[in-house]
């Protein structure tokens, strides 16, 4: 494993003030290196990218295709905010990368989809993997398909920032990002959940149509989108039982692709 330490603006990669950047060539996963950094005291802001990961992972327990070319990062947080409501960090970071997403591609239609994947064209094209420990800290982990999208044994539609015509590279993408994520992050920390819904309900879309969200291996849930409670839950009616369901953990299945 080899590593380079930059920080500040080095290797054009500008870092909103305060965070730093350590960069690998190769790593397992950007989300385990973060967190051997914590434990070894890794400051608030310190951002793990890795041109390939090896092991890459993805939510409940997948794995994560992290080839050369495509943007693998890792994000050290320690928030401000009761323990609670660190779950949140998703819906935040969602809002963030879709943000960051429009800054580098202006014009192509990038939604977030509950809890925290960005679509393009109905199309995944972003990951994003949220770890804490004990104590607190969180790993935010996030993995944009810039340059190729996997094809094979996908759950889900996916597709590349290049497929869709953004020309931006790896680097472009992760400064817009970290500078995103910092404000979003003090955002959240100063204000709490309400503009983080307001922004991500806006960039979701999709209230008042019928989709289904699979809460396990075993268990589907189909309702009509209400929106997020307070505390960013998903929250659906259910038509048939006449009642609302508020999901906290869950995948939402794909919908036919919207714009
Ligand atoms: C998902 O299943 O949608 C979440 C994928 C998260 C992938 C990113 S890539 C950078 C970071 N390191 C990992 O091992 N996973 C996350």
């Amino acid at each position: 494993m080899s590593m380079t330490l930059v920080s500040g603006s080095g290797h054009g990669v500008a870092m909103p003030p305060g965070w730093r950047l350590v960069r690998f060539d190769t790593v397992d996963s950007t989300n385990e290196q973060a967190r051997r950094l914590a434990v070894g005291g890794a400051e608030h802001g310190t951002v793990v990218v890795a041109d390939v990961q090896t092991g890459g992972l993805g939510r409940r327990g997948r794995q994560w295709i992290s080839p050369l070319g495509n943007l693998h990062c890792s994000i050290v947080v320690r928030p401000r905010r009761p323990v609670s409501e660190i779950a949140q960090l998703s819906l935040v970071t969602a809002v963030a990368v879709a943000e960051a997403l429009g800054d580098v591609a202006p014009g192509l239609p990038f939604r977030c989809k509950w809890p925290n994947d960005i679509l393009c064209r109905g199309q995944k094209l972003c990951g994003i993997l949220l770890e804490s420990d004990v104590n607190g800290v969180v790993v935010i982990g996030i993995g944009v398909d810039v340059n190729s999208a996997p094809r094979e044994g996908m759950l889900y539609p996916t597709t590349s920032l290049q497929a869709e015509g953004g020309t931006a590279g790896v680097d472009a993408v992760l400064a817009a990002v970290c500078l995103r994520l910092s404000v979003w992050v003090e955002r959240w920390t100063v204000d709490g959940m309400a503009s983080v819904r307001d922004a991500w309900l806006n960039l979701a879309g999709g209230v008042g149509e019928l989709v289904a969200v699979r809460v396990s291996d075993e268990r589907t849930i189909t309702g009509t989108l209400v929106g997020l409670d307070a505390d960013g839950a998903l929250l659906l009616a259910d038509g048939r039982e006449g009642q609302t369901h508020r999901i906290v953990v869950g995948d939402v299945l794909f919908e036919r692709p919207r714009t």
